[in-house]
């Protein structure tokens, strides 16, 4: 029975069977959302990879498909994108159009290669002139192709991850590479080598003549919650040249969590639609091979909307909500409040009758004096088991903390809590979604993201509301269960 296995997510993409990493070329055509990822359909742990495939039309319920690319003489099928070939810039199409991969072959060197599938991504041929770029004489860790259309110039161009820089290319057709320039020298986040970059054009507060460009990188080791994570840069792009606008030692984090790896951004969602939705793979090089899953290992974080605003700061960040999708899985309301005052004492039995283990909760909480507030969630009988997601007001941040939920001993890296502080704090606004074996916590309507993976008894399904020393205005506290897409 698929989907009933301990730990398996109810509503995050996971594969059927064995290991998946990264998710590879993301995009829409057709109606249909595609999705490859990092596969070693032999194993549950990484090794010869492949590309996973599974189609949706909303984000949300996937269907499984084939395997789509396997390794060859050239190597096996490491990380990359997909575009859709509207003009047949290619001739892999007589005229019509067709998607096309880019990825990169790891074997002796790596090198980046192209596939292309004139049925809707059904099945894929890859081009008998690859590689498309060849190994980089000095520079091993040399992968991760993004590729998109360039508007303005009518050209393709190619973020490329490059020991601890991202090359840009560009290209007429997908086949024949021109390297254009490269950026990172000293800049952002440096602990590991780059991998998986991203490049998007966003509009600031809405407002489509004022523009921005995203270029997002992600680093192997040395994250802000330790091992792998992610980072972006907000600059311009002329279609030559990346500039960021941020100092060089400044660090935009993605995500404050442990589990927020390889993003990736969908290809071709029209522009009338106009959304920039990023999956990514949800967990960590510094123990991704070890969580104690079984059948599968590795799921994808919820599909997330990326949009630019301007805080009251005046600084401009990247913001992140789930999917507005997403909300079809709202099931029964499990618990409704609105404009509360709580003591510490009321706060204690508030949430006694509610048992959930995959639900979503908001909150908003005002803090009219300064005290430590918190959600507990997938606590056991005995209270072995508990996560905590909580505002401590002596540090101003608010964190998850997942010391104690239950198995963690894998791995010595992944106990611990995860902390990101919030600059305006007197109301504290909370997502959260809290699948078999994950928490992911949006805050400040998408301002501060914290993704971790948990790893609770199964039937750990209390939820306690905590107040310490003092009381609260809970303006709104609302709790929903949420369906299996699996069904
Ligand atoms: C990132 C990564 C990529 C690489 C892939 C291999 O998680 O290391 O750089 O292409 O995984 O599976």
């Amino acid at each position: 029975n698929y989907y009933a296995e301990e730990y398996r997510p109810q509503f995050h993409f996971s594969p059927e069977e064995n290991w998946l990493n990264d998710p590879n070329g993301m995009v829409y055509y057709d109606d249909e959302y595609h999705l490859f990822y990092q596969h070693n359909p032999h194993d549950n742990e990484w090794g010869p990879m492949y590309w996973g495939h599974a189609i949706s039309e909303d984000m949300i319920n996937w269907e499984h498909r084939p395997i789509a690319l396997e390794p060859d003489d050239l190597g096996t099928i490491f990380s990359g994108s997909a575009v859709v070939d509207w003009n047949d810039t290619t001739g892999f199409f007589d005229g019509e159009e067709g998607l096309v991969a880019i990825f990169t072959h790891n074997g002796s060197g790596q090198k980046q290669s192209i596939a292309y599938s004139s049925d809707n991504g059904r099945s894929w041929e890859k081009y008998d002139g690859n590689p498309v770029i060849p190994p980089h004489p000095e520079i091993n860790d040399f992968r991760d192709p993004k590729v998109f259309w360039h508007e303005e110039t009518e050209k393709w161009v190619m973020a490329l991850a490059a020991g601890k820089k991202i090359m840009f290319y560009d290209s007429p057709n997908l086949i024949d590479w021109n390297f254009m320039s490269e950026f990172g020298e000293g800049a952002g986040a440096q602990g590991g080598v780059w991998e998986c970059p991203d490049l998007f054009e966003l509009p600031i507060d809405g407002d489509p003549n004022n523009t921005k460009w995203v270029l997002q990188v992600d680093i192997g080791d040395g994250a802000i919650a330790g091992g792998s994570g992610a980072q972006y840069f907000i600059g311009d792009f002329d279609g030559t040249t990346f500039t960021s606008d941020d100092e060089p030692d400044h660090i935009n984090w993605l995500d404050y969590g442990a589990d927020f790896y390889a993003g990736q951004s969908f290809s071709d969602i029209p522009d009338e639609d106009g959304r920039r939705v990023m999956v990514a793979w949800m967990s960590n090089w510094l123990y991704a091979n070890r969580v104690p899953t079984e059948v599968w290992r590795g799921s994808m974080s919820v599909p997330r909307s990326l949009e630019l605003k301007t805080t009251d700061d005046g600084i401009i960040k990247l913001f992140q909500s789930p999917i507005e999708e997403f909300t079809k899985l709202r099931d029964k309301e499990l618990f409704k409040i609105e404009n509360q005052v709580v003591s510490s004492k009321e706060a204690a039995n508030l949430l006694d009758e509610i048992e959930a283990d995959v639900f979503e909760l908001n909150a908003e909480i005002q803090l009219d004096q300064p005290v430590d507030f918190g959600i507990k969630v997938r606590i056991s009988e005995e209270n072995e088991d508990e996560t905590v997601i909580g505002f401590s007001e002596s540090t101003n941040e608010l964190f998850v903390k997942r010391s104690q939920s239950d198995e963690l001993y894998f791995s010595p890296y992944f106990d611990g809590s995860h902390a990101v502080s919030i600059d305006d704090n007197k109301i504290i606004k909370l997502q959260i979604l809290v699948d078999k074996n994950s928490v992911e916590v949006f805050s400040q309507n998408g301002e501060y993201v914290i993704t971790d993976l948990i790893f609770p008894r199964d039937d750990s399904r209390s939820l306690e509301f905590y107040v310490e020393d003092g009381e609260i205005t809970i303006n709104s506290l609302e709790i929903h269960s949420i369906k299996s897409t699996w069904n």
